[in-house]
């Protein structure tokens, strides 16, 4: 009833005069506000940008230390990357229930608060990026089960917990590059049979529990770049049968076991493993002449690969120096069995001579007592 007047009030422009602006504020103010709710959600935000029958509203870089209230509802990508948002609270944005895509990166974010996303039953893509996230609770990925992306890395999580990513049942890439990880509980990945890309380049993880990837069936690429491994357990990659790129590159390995990579059974898969500290000898030489014989892998960077131990083989490509690592064990193994058949001749030589000498010694005395007798 009110909206009917109110619609003749808001066509002409404010009138001149203080007085009267001020009447006409209040008045507009008075009659206007029962039928509010949608005209200034349906207006831009300042600072914002809104385009395509505001479907897309871009407020990067517009100095927001929070998420907006007041955003046109209909949006579907929203842009709040490069802003100095350092909270995201529960139920953000709860207006927006067509978001699709959310960028995110690039703020201060250190705390995002359970259920936080519960409402974006539709995202698709979550960009969290380089911000000062240390660690996810349990209720973070609440209502994100169409999220297909999400992006994490440059962050400080150190530890992914059993629970943080349990709703993520559609996630098919998931960036973690960057952080301080160390510690991956087992279940961290259990609810995502869809995920194919899975990034942890440059954290900081020793060791991985079999069974850590064991959900993941779906994955391809899984990068593990930068990070501090040293050895793998045998079955860690067994699960992983859709595998096609498993980056290794730049960790601590000295040493390969052949059971941990030819037990992923997969129709090709890529491996990397270049910046490693391998120690070269006559065991490593064996594992990857086996591994490179193996038809559905392909050691790519085996030419990038140097010798860090022994000291006299550091900085040598141990592709120029695999033939010679077991000469050495061969010459050994020679030198041994020639030592040891130089004795048993000897000995045997000895003997002989032992034996031609007490015959000699027999004949001596056999003609002495001759001698003897002839004596007389
Ligand atoms: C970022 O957030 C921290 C608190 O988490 C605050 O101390 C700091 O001033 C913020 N930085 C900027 C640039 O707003
Ligand atoms: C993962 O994040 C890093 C760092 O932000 C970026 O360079 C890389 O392109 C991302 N990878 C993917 C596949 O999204
Ligand atoms: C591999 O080694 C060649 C030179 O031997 C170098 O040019 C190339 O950049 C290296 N590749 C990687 C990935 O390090």
């Amino acid at each position: 009833m009110l909206c009917v007047h109110s619609s003749r009030l808001c066509a002409p422009a404010a009138p001149h005069g203080a007085a009267m602006r001020l009447l006409w504020i209040t008045l507009s103010l008075a009659l206007l506000a029962p039928c509010r709710p949608r005209a200034p959600t349906s207006r831009c935000e300042p600072g914002c940008d809104c385009r395509g029958e505001l479907r897309v509203t871009v407020c990067s870089g517009a100095m927001f230390t929070r998420i907006p209230a007041r955003l046109p509802p209909t949006t579907e990508l929203l842009d709040l990357s490069r802003n100095l948002i350092s909270h995201i609270p529960e139920d953000a944005l709860s207006h927006n229930r067509k978001l699709r895509v959310l960028l995110l990166q690039r703020n201060n974010i250190s705390a995002v608060e359970d259920a936080a996303f519960a409402h974006m039953e539709f995202l698709q893509k979550l960009d969290l990026s380089w911000n000062r996230i240390r660690w996810l609770s349990q209720g973070f990925s609440f209502g994100l089960t169409l999220l297909r992306e999400l992006q994490l890395s440059h962050n400080f999580l150190t530890i992914l917990d059993s629970r943080s990513f349990a709703h993520l049942d559609g996630l098919q890439k998931l960036n973690l590059t960057g952080n301080f990880i160390h510690v991956i509980r087992v279940r961290a990945f259990a609810s995502m049979s869809l995920l194919r890309q899975l990034h942890l380049a440059g954290n900081q993880m020793t060791r991985l529990q079999s069974g850590t990837f064991s959900m993941l069936r779906s994955l391809e690429v899984l990068n593990l770049e930068r990070n501090h491994l040293s050895d793998m357990d045998v079955g860690l990659f067994k699960p992983l049968t859709s595998m096609t790129l498993l980056n290794l590159a730049r960790n601590q390995m000295s040493k390969v076991h052949f059971k941990t990579f030819v037990g992923i059974h997969t129709y090709s898969t890529h491996i990397l493993l270049e910046g490693n500290p391998w120690h070269c000898d006559c065991d490593l030489q064996r594992v990857f002449r086996k591994l490179r014989s193996v038809q559905r892998l392909f050691l790519d960077d085996y030419h990038n690969l140097s010798c860090h131990d022994p000291p006299v083989l550091k900085g040598y490509q141990l592709m120029h120096v695999d033939t010679e690592l077991c000469i050495a064990e061969t010459v050994t193994v020679l030198i041994i069995s020639i030592t040891v058949l130089i004795t048993v001749l000897a000995a045997m030589l000895m003997g002989e001579r032992k034996r031609k000498k007490k015959k000699k010694a027999k004949h001596w005395t056999q003609q002495g007592d001759m001698s003897e007798e002839s004596d007389y």
